[in-house]
This record gives C-alpha cells, structure tokens and sequence, in this order.
C-alpha cells in the first residue's frame, strides 16, 4: 500500500502543507483548463486545518467561481457546532477565500433521517460531479486522513460490512463516541482521478507502521487500505509519522 503508491515525506507539517497546497493549485488549474471545472472534497479532523489556511493564503491562484468543493465525510451535528467538519473547513478556508457560496456542498445534518441525508448527499454529486469513470462520478480531488485506528473518511474497523457498499455515500456510526457520521464510500472514493493521503505527527507512526507491516497480507485490516486505486493515489507524511 504505501510503498506501491506514491508517498512523500516531509521534514515538519509546514513543509508537507506548502508542498501539498502547490500540487492542489496544480491540479486545479489543469482541471479546469482541461474540464472546466475542478472538484474537489475536503477531508476533515486537525490535520488539513493548516493546509485549508495556506489555500487560502494562495486564493487568488485558484479560479474558485470553477471549483465545487464536497465533503468525504461529516460528523451529523449542525453545522456549527465545534466538532463539526463543515465548521472547521467554513473557518479556515470558506471564509478566508472567494468562493461562491453556490460552488459549496455542505452534507445537510439537519434532516431528521440521516438515511435520507447520505441519499440526497449522493444525489448531489451524481448532479454536479459530471465527469465520470465507470459511470459513476469521479472527482478530480479527494483527500483523506487516517485516524490512529486507520479509518478514513467516516469508515471505521467496527463498520467492516460496510466497506463494499455500491452506493457513494452511506450513514455510518463511530463505535467509541456512538456518534453518527455520513461518508463516501470505497466505491466513491476509489474512483477518484487523484487522492491526496495527509498524515502527521507522532500519534500517527504506529498506524502507518502497522499498515506497512500490514500491505503484502491478502485481506487487508484496516480501511484505509481499502483505499486501493494505486495508480492515482499520493501519500503525503512527515518525519512523526513515519518514523519507523
Ligand atoms: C473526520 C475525518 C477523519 C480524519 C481522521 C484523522 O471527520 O475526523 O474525516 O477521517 O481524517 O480521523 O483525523 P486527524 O487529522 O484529526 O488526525
């Protein structure tokens, strides 16, 4: 997993960030030069914080008025409350930066049926991701954390059932904190033109160790390594967490 898929190591966060924001402003650029549009969904939890806040410090590099920008998965609490992934994205990057309000999908966490919300969420990527692979919506961007657990995005180890689910987007439960999530799904995720994997600091070196140990298994043990398109997925970590 890590090492057939490209990885980049960093010596601090802040190296790993500005690195990470220059690509994205890459792709973006090229999308929208290629396709006209650039899609992108925003990962969250502490580790894109600082990467949100420098593209914003560079916006003006980035033609937002083309760029929508989703969410891989949400925490299903209002939208501003302090754990919330859409609050954390609105402080550090939807409002420091030009982008049309229009050009933002938030999840809505204020359906009552949270069955309902992952189902309107997949609608609205069927509608507005146009550009497909295997008929089904391929953002040009994802990015993705790994929790010390190894789940990514809202897909937990306690939800393994879940993992080969053909829908895009599904309500899922974190076990600990018995709190509802919605995510995208291995499905949606994996068929992404680009992933970007971002992973710092010390918590995270057991993890990415044990997955190291974990790749030439069969069955894979954690669910970030159901992330598995090889070919078009980046990691991005620096020297904490990857110290072996
Ligand atoms: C979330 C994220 C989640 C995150 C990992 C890592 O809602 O929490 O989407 O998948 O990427 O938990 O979180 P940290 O960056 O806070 O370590």
């Amino acid at each position: 997993m890590l090492n057939e898929s490209k990885h980049n190591i960093f010596d601090t966060p802040k190296q790993l960030t500005d690195h990470v924001s220059d690509l994205i402003i890459e792709l973006a650029n090229k999308s929208i030069a290629e396709n006209g549009i650039f899609t992108i969904a925003l990962s969250g939890g502490k580790t894109p914080k600082q990467l949100y806040q420098r593209l914003a410090s560079k916006s003006r590099l980035i033609n937002w008025r083309k760029t929508l920008i989703f969410f891989s998965d949400e925490r299903y609490l209002p939208h501003d409350h302090r754990l919330s992934n859409y609050n954390m994205i609105k402080e550090n990057l939807l409002d420091l930066a030009p982008i049309p309000y229009e050009n933002v999908f938030p999840i809505d966490t204020s359906e009552d049926q949270i069955e309902l919300a992952a189902q309107n969420y997949e609608q609205k990527i069927t509608q507005h991701v146009t550009s497909t692979i295997n008929s089904l919506p391929a953002f040009d961007l994802i990015l993705l954390g790994v929790g010390e657990d190894g789940h990514t995005a809202s897909l937990f180890p306690s939800e393994k059932h879940k993992f080969n689910s053909n829908r895009l987007v599904i309500p899922t439960m974190q076990q600990q904190t018995r709190s509802h999530r919605i995510s995208f799904t291995f499905r949606l995720i994996n068929n992404a033109k680009n992933i970007f994997i971002l992973v710092t600091g010390k918590s995270k070196s057991n993890i990415i160790n044990l997955i190291q140990k974990n790749q030439n298994r069969p069955n894979p043990k954690f669910p970030i390594e159901y992330v598995n398109a090889l070919h078009n997925i980046t990691w991005f970590l620096d020297k904490e967490a990857y110290k072996q």
